[in-house]
């Protein structure tokens, strides 16, 4: 099975993602997390990319394609979450031809619907353990004991650069002007669902479960809303 996580910042998708890396071990490829590693390891590329992304503007597609392409090399097997890629239909081009090449398909595109007031609470409370990048909020998620990582015991936490208001404002206009037709294009292709992801994490992962465990056939079905 591989799917995509469609959505915002801010939607959920990395933590959606994490909870099936989880649960089911799924392969997450996150392109965010890529070209942070990329900017933390101090790279060419990173240092190229680092400005971009503190704005909130996308990254060029031959980067991204690029590091897809390399994950896909090794690990050619499937199973693959896909988040935040693509983000542009050159992208989605892209990853067509990367999956057909290795005899993988897409099977479910989720788009994950939100909206704008809730993103902004959501990236304003945002932070990650700084050893293993579990997410947390202020508000909605908080480690069970404070200021312990659930996940590795870490006690560092950070937030990031671009989760400020300004860059929000640009992550957002790039969503809708370059990111949204791929809704269309999805649907088109019969692989789009949409859920709520409005409601509390357990909830959306229900749904998000739901579409991951639908038989195939369910899938291939024109219009969907789990
Ligand atoms: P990226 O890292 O992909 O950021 P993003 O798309 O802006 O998404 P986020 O990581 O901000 O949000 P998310 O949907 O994963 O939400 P999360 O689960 O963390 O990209 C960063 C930058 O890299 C881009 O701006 C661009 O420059 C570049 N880039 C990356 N990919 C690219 C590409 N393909 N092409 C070009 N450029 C690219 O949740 C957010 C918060 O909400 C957390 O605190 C969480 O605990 C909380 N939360 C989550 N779900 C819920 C819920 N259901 N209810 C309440 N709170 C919730």
């Amino acid at each position: 099975m591989n799917i995509v996580l469609l959505g915002p910042p801010g939607a959920g998708k990395g933590t959606q993602a994490r909870l099936l890396v989880d649960e089911r071990g799924m392969t997450q490829l996150s392109t965010g997390d890529m070209l942070r590693e990329a900017r933390q390891s101090g790279t060419e590329m990173g240092r190229r990319v680092a400005d971009v992304m503190d704005r909130g503007d996308l990254v060029t597609d031959e980067i991204v394609v690029g590091l897809i392409e390399e994950k896909l090399e090794a690990d050619p097997g499937g199973d693959f979450i896909f988040d935040g890629f693509p983000r542009t239909l050159a992208q989605a081009d892209a990853l067509a031809d990367l999956l057909d090449r290795r005899g993988l398909r897409l099977d479910a595109v989720i788009e994950m619907q939100v909206d704008d007031e809730a993103l902004v609470r959501r990236i304003s409370g945002r932070f990650t353990c700084a050893s293993c990048g579990a997410v947390y909020h202020d508000e909605t998620k908080q480690p069970r004991k404070a200021g312990v990582c659930d996940v590795c015991g870490g006690t560092e936490f950070k937030r990031r650069a671009d989760d400020n208001p300004e860059a929000l404002r640009t992550r957002l206009m790039e969503y809708y002007k370059k990111t949204s037709p791929l809704i269309g294009y999805y649907h088109a292709k019969g692989r789009l669902v949409r859920i709520d992801a409005l409601a509390p994490i357990p909830e959306v992962a229900e749904r998000v479960r739901d579409i991951v465990e639908a038989p195939r056939a369910a899938l291939d079905e024109p219009a969907h809303s789990l």
